[in-house]
């Protein structure tokens, strides 16, 4: 309980900082750059507060896979219709993390035990599970929580606390997992069940003196760079690598200043990042500058924003949610876990 209070009047304290001082409204735009021009629309809402939406990944046929931090689930969410579906609950777990899609729609997820009253993970509890959709056709009508094949990748007990999961590629059958109190990346064969940690780095830790033990969250690979987030050193960050995952270069900051949660990243470079108690998506462009995509720390537009994921043509990023369970709106404002479709002009 004592670590629950530490925890949310740290948190308190900065999104009241950064509430005063709402630094990237004042950036001044270099020249040539464009304000994202963006319709923000509710796509799916759960029925419940306390629902928490942690990750986003996108299936092929267009649907949304959703994990959930208060309870061991995955959803589906058909992206025209807005329903959605459960698609698995896991046992002897009480949450699902990051999720990537490993094979032709085979997704891998990460399963482990974190409470959402004290915000403790259990070290040791976290696992990689397999969900696989082909072949589950013929399951659907029968039961919507069989939508796919689940079978288990592996444990990593030595992980304190496993958290976003990107595919490095397809082809390494290799994912990289942030572990964020530990300060490091696990790289995972998702085939053959090994692991090991394949970079840590002083970026990636948790700030010091911080209540939460919350550094490396969120990473995406693009172009031989792994970009990852770091929440509480409120950093955003990039380390270039080998076809091994090994760094092979600076471990470099692009941006800072603003609480990262989960990321996703453009081909050429663009980030965007859920900065969840500040209620906003921001954009970094390759270059570093940060700008407002939608929300903001006063708007009940996205409260509590956990994840970003774009859709392959870009044009669309969906926005996960918490509510506001971290830091409600004004203090207040809570409401259900969402999905938000932002569609670019
Ligand atoms: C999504 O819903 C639409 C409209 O109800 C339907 O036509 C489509 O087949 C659904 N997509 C998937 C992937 O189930
Ligand atoms: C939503 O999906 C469920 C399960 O597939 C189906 O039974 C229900 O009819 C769908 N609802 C709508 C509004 O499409
Ligand atoms: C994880 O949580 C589940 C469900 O509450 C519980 O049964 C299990 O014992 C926990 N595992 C660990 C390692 O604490
Ligand atoms: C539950 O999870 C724990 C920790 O991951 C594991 O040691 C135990 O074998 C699991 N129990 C069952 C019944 O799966
Ligand atoms: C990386 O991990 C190694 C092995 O555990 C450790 O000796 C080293 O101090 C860590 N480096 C950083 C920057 O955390
Ligand atoms: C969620 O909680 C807020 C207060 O924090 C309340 O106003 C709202 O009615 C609740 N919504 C639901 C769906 O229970």
């Amino acid at each position: 309980m004592r670590f629950y209070i530490t925890w949310m009047s740290a948190l308190a304290i900065v999104s009241q900082a950064l509430a005063s001082f709402p630094l990237y409204y004042e950036l001044e735009a270099p020249p040539g750059y464009k304000e994202p021009q963006v319709q923000v629309e509710t796509l799916f809402q759960f029925p419940n507060n306390g629902s928490w939406v942690d990750n986003i990944a996108l299936r092929s046929d267009g649907s949304l896979l959703l994990t959930r931090l208060d309870v061991p689930e995955v959803w589906s969410v058909n992206t025209t219709s807005g329903n959605a579906t459960l698609v698995h609950s896991f046992p002897n777990a009480t949450s699902c993390f990051g999720i990537s899609e490993i094979d032709s729609d085979v997704f891998a997820v990460v399963v482990g035990n974190f409470s959402t009253e004290t915000y403790k993970p259990t070290a040791g509890s976290f696992s990689v599970q397999k969900l696989d959709f082909n072949n589950a056709d013929a399951k659907e009508a029968e039961r919507v929580s069989d939508l796919a094949t689940v079978s288990s990748i592996a444990a990593l007990p030595e992980a304190q606390a496993l958290n976003g999961m990107t595919t490095f590629t397809k082809e390494s059958n290799l994912v990289l997992i942030a572990d964020s109190p530990k300060g490091a990346v696990w790289k995972l064969n998702t085939k053959t069940g090994h692991y090991e940690v394949a970079m840590n780095d002083t970026t990636m830790m948790p700030a010091k003196g911080q209540a939460l033990p919350l550094g490396i969250n969120g990473l995406k690979v693009v172009d031989g760079y792994v970009y990852y987030s770091s929440t509480t050193r409120m950093e955003f960050c990039r380390v270039k690598v080998d076809d091994e995952a090994t760094p092979v270069g600076d471990f470099e900051v692009i941006a800072s200043g603003f609480l990262p949660d989960n990321i996703d990243v453009a081909s050429d470079g663009t980030a965007y990042i859920a900065t969840d108690p500040q209620n906003s998506v921001v954009r970094i462009s390759p270059y570093g500058q940060i700008s407002l995509v939608a929300g903001g720390q006063l708007s009940t537009q996205m409260p509590g924003p956990t994840s970003c994921r774009l859709t392959e043509d870009e044009t669309v990023l969906y926005v996960g949610t918490s509510g506001g369970q971290v830091a409600p709106v004004l203090g207040t404002f809570k409401e259900p876990g969402k999905v938000v479709k932002i569609s670019f002009a």
